[in-house]
């Protein structure tokens, strides 16, 4: 099975291992690592020979200049992998105090 918190990460996961893999009933969960036990449960999964991780910002999140990662393009300073969390980083920087040195 694949988790990912990005729902544009899953779309592409799934169209890439329906052409790669078509034979292979592959599990796609929408999720936090945080709660992996959980969601692993929740699709069946009680004992696992391995996991793999491939943490961080993927090249589509930083190519989306919209999705606010980019370093070069101008965007919105969002930077949620997962759309559906209400809190963006500009509420975050937002509710900073200043401090000065
Ligand atoms: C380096 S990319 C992996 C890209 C993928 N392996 C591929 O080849 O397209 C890291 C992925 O981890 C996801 N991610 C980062 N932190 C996460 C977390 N705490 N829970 C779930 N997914 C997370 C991101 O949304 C991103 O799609």
């Amino acid at each position: 099975m694949g988790i990912d918190q990005d729902p544009e990460a899953l779309e592409a996961a799934r169209e890439y291992l329906s052409t790669a893999c078509p034979d292979t009933a592959w599990q796609l969960a929408l999720g936090n690592f945080a709660k992996i036990e959980e969601i692993a449960r929740k699709n069946g999964f009680e004992q696992v020979d391995g996991i793999l991780f491939d943490l961080g910002v993927s090249s589509h999140q930083l190519e989306t200049s919209e999705r606010g990662f980019s370093f070069n393009q101008p965007g919105p300073l969002d930077m949620r992998m997962n759309p559906d969390i209400a809190v963006k980083a500009a509420d975050l920087v937002k509710r900073l105090k200043q401090r000065r040195a």
